[in-house]
């Protein structure tokens, strides 16, 4: 039997269990893979807690969508999305696949990478997730060379691999994040301000010759507020969080649909080559065995853990 972390009621809370589902042979372009480590995300969290919709036919949910783990069965044809074809014995990792918080996955050989070996499981099941989603918000806001960015929630998992990807790019990064999360921000590069009353005017003394552009990962009507305030262009403000406020004011929010779709595909091979290298760093809050499911979502759910949390089976 496979274990899998599922919602397994809608009672206006995430109700977590680990539950017993049926193993799958892999068909054609198909492979079974033993789970080493897969992330747990507040996606993940709001669709167990019924904000995605609460259909009584859909339980037990099954929960999770990146995972990294160890190829035990193929079927023929099994290619992985770097093109690579993929055999009992790879490491591999990948993301968008419904369910990923599983002792055992069987999946598309075609959404799967091979696992470089300086990247742990750990890492790799944090990496595309965050990853994907922070190449998205800088290409959204058209980051470069000579940019002042405002980070909303930099010591976060989306936030953390921004400021970082922003950096990358020739940027300068502030971020806002817990004090104490600061002197990590500052080992990155980050320059750390404390959200809250002030915010704009603490940006100010900063940067007191502008922001060019904001990424907002917190989703407070504060970082909308002050993002706005601060850049010229709202189209130049991102959230991946507060879409009402967005649309509101002539920001950009990011959800899914086919652009959101390709630019995230795209970015996949470069960010696992980018961690592995060590040139961006997958931040790690904490590790569960999978069936500590529950407590690993209460951490999530208090929403400071500081890093990805990751499930182990
Ligand atoms: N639209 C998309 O495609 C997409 C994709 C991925 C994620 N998301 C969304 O993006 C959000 C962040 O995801 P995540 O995985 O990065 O979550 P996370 O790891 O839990 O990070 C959340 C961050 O929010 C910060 N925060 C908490 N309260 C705050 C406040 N009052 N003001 C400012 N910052 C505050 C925390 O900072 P401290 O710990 O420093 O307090 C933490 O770093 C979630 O809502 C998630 O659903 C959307």
């Amino acid at each position: 039997m496979v274990r899998a972390v599922a919602a397994t009621a809608w009672d206006g809370a995430a109700t977590i269990d680990v539950i017993d589902v049926a193993s799958r042979r892999p068909a054609r372009g198909e492979v079974t893979a033993a789970v080493r480590a897969t992330g747990i995300s507040p996606f993940d969290l709001k669709q167990a807690s019924g904000m995605m919709g609460r259909d009584e036919r859909a339980l037990p949910l099954r929960l999770g969508n990146e995972f990294s783990g160890i190829v035990t069965a193929t079927g023929p044809d099994a290619v992985g999305c770097d093109g690579r074809p993929i055999e009992v014995g790879d490491a591999v990792l990948g993301q968008w696949l419904p369910g990923a918080q599983a002792t055992e996955l069987t999946v598309a050989a075609g959404m799967l990478l091979h696992k470089p070996a300086a990247l742990s499981h750990v890492e790799a099941a944090g990496v595309l997730g965050s990853g994907t989603a922070a190449e998205h918000t800088l290409h959204a806001a058209d980051v470069a060379e000579g940019d002042v960015v405002l980070v909303h929630g930099a010591a976060g998992s989306v936030g953390g691999m921004v400021a970082q990807l922003a950096l990358l790019r020739g940027a300068r990064v502030i971020g806002t994040a817990a004090p104490s999360r600061h002197p990590r921000l500052r080992a990155l590069g980050v320059e750390p301000i404390t959200y809250g009353d002030g915010l704009a005017d603490r940006v100010r003394a900063l940067a007191p010759d502008g922001v060019s552009a904001a990424i907002d990962t917190a989703g407070t009507q504060e970082a909308m507020t002050s993002s706005l305030t601060l850049v010229a262009d709202p189209a130049r403000v991102v959230t991946i969080a507060n879409f009402h406020a967005a649309v509101a004011h002539g920001a950009q929010a990011l959800g899914p649909g086919p652009q959101t779709e390709r630019i995230r595909t795209a970015a996949r091979l470069d960010l696992v080559r980018l961690a592995a290298d060590g040139v961006i760093v997958v931040t790690i809050a904490a590790e569960f065995e999978l069936e500590r499911a529950r407590e690993a979502y209460a951490l999530l759910a208090g929403g400071h853990a500081g890093g990805k949390i990751i499930l182990r089976p």
